[in-house]
């Protein structure tokens, strides 16, 4: 028997019932689409091939798998006649396929790569011509049920709507998910009808002529039943994202990560998240970020794809593919767009926004301001209300601040400028000339006094009044 291995993923139906213009193997569960889910999960049988089958929405399938999963081949079902049809179609493409075939379901995400690999190693241990996985659920409402003999024996699948009332009170479903043998199952699907309630190609079909024409079959019934949950609407797919997210903080948590709120955490499968990194309520971590050991993680804080380093706070801010360094501080209230940089120790505080900026060793932005398309020198000092003047209408321009500035509050940077290492910046400056090494610039207006002009312009009011006193003049204190 050939040792060859190969998935078959079915995925040519539209979901009608996603009411979506996405075809719903294409609908995202942290992190991952469910086409992506079912194709890391029998990644993990290390087959030689996988072959999804599209149909529905083919061409957005077919880009999604060539961007993300280019070594998998697709096979065009252009009609929707049954799952049988399906994998028929599949098989003819590929002649010279041997060995074990799996065939899954494309909008069925939570299965577990181990038990996928204990389908695999039971169906090929009892050398059986058909393996099914199945799972004894409380409600198996529209699901196909497994019919077993008195000695417990598989002798076939009846679909809900093919069943009788006996039939209908089984409670071990079919989860979609097989392993056959390729020459068998080529075989029995030259056999199957669609003598059926929907008159369709019905897969299933093949575990009961395999059956009858004297091959083993087998099942194989899942430990934990939330595994073979597939997705319809949008509510199902609401609840098994929550599945997933349980799954996923309850390994971090296994693993020494510490999740303050697990049920308003919401980590994406591919997050890497270190021993000893601390999550407040409310955040979300996304794509392929990583957090590093001792960082400490909201509360209320949107990573995505952004890298955390070691001993960093990130509070109460949203963080789009930046890097936090070793020990930084962000927020609260920070924004962190595109291609922020943060050395070590640096901080961004509150309601500072940062795009395509490196902040240098220790360098601070602590408040209000906007820093993008800029170098900042390590320890560097930003004050309040800063504002980096990037764009000029056409084009965006750099502006580099050396190590050790000084920049006073409340000053405008017009780009491109560079401003020296150890230079100061006087408060309320707009800076748009190079300012050289140790320089103080100043540009801004000089300070003029009109003396008196509340008691000519403004008599009698509060601030008349209050003028008055202080400079000891009685005739305004009402005596
Ligand atoms: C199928 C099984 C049922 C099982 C259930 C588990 C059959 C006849 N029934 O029912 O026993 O309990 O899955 O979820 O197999 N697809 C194609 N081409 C087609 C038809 C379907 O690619 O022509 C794809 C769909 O896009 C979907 C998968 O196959 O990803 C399952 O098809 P679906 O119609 O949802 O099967 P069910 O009726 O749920
Ligand atoms: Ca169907």
């Amino acid at each position: 028997m050939s040792s060859e291995r190969s998935a078959i993923i079915l995925a040519a139906g539209l979901g009608t019932r996603m009411k979506s213009t996405k075809p719903k193997v294409l609908h995202e569960l942290l992190g991952r689409t469910l086409l992506g889910h079912v194709l890391r999960s029998t990644k993990g049988i290390g087959p030689d091939r996988r072959i999804v089958v599209v149909g529905a929405a083919a061409d957005q399938v077919t880009a999604h798998l060539e961007q993300h999963s280019p070594d998998v081949e697709t096979v065009f079902q252009a009609e929707q006649l049954g799952t049988g049809h399906a994998v028929r179609i599949a098989l003819e493409s590929v002649p010279e396929l041997e060995g074990t075939v799996v065939v899954a379901c494309g909008d069925a995400p939570l299965l577990r790569p181990d038990t996928l690999n204990r389908l695999v190693e039971t169906h090929e241990k009892a050398g059986n011509a058909a393996t099914v996985l199945t799972a004894v659920v409380d409600d198996p409402t529209g699901l196909g049920r497994i019919v077993r003999d008195t000695d417990g024996a598989v002798l076939r699948n009846v679909e809900h709507r093919d069943a009788d009332a006996d039939e209908l009170a089984i409670r071990e479903i079919n989860s979609g998910t097989y392993a056959f043998d390729a020459a068998a199952l080529r075989e029995q699907l030259g056999k199957i009808t669609t003598a059926n309630d929907q008159g369709e190609e019905y897969l299933t079909d093949v575990l009961e002529l395999a059956r009858e024409a004297g091959l083993p079959i087998g099942a194989v019934v899942v430990n934990d039943p939330t595994e073979v949950l597939a997705c319809n609407d949008r509510a199902q797919l609401a609840g098994l994202r929550k599945v997933l997210r349980d799954r996923i903080n309850t390994e971090l948590m296994k693993s020494g990560v510490t999740l303050e709120d697990p049920d308003t955490t919401w980590i994406d499968a591919t997050v890497k998240v270190a021993p000893d990194v601390l999550i407040r309520p409310g955040c979300q971590l996304k794509g392929a970020t990583a957090v590093d050991t001792g960082a400490e993680i909201g509360p209320d804080t949107t990573l995505t794809d952004t890298i955390v380093g070691e001993g960093a706070a990130v509070v109460r801010s949203h963080v789009d593919q930046a890097t936090v360094g070793e020990g930084a501080k962000v927020g609260p209230f920070a924004h962190l767009r595109p291609a922020s940089k943060l050395a070590e120790g640096a901080k961004v505080g509150a309601f500072a926004e940062t795009k395509n900026a490196e902040i240098g060793a220790g360098a601070k932005i602590p408040h209000l301001s906007y820093v993008g398309d800029a170098t900042v020198g390590a320890s560097a000092n930003i004050g309040c209300g800063v504002i980096v003047a990037n764009y000029d209408g056409l084009a965006k321009h750099h502006t580099d601040i050396g190590e050790g500035v000084f920049i006073g509050c409340d000053s405008v940077l017009i780009a491109p400028v560079s401003i020296g290492d150890g230079a100061y910046i006087a408060a309320g400056s707009a800076i748009g000339e190079d300012v050289a090494p140790g320089d103080l610039a100043v540009a801004r207006a000089r300070q003029s006094a009109k003396a008196g002009w509340v008691a000519a312009k403004r008599p009698g009011t509060v601030s008349d009044e209050a003028a008055k006193r202080a400079l000891g003049d009685g005739r305004a204190s009402g005596e």
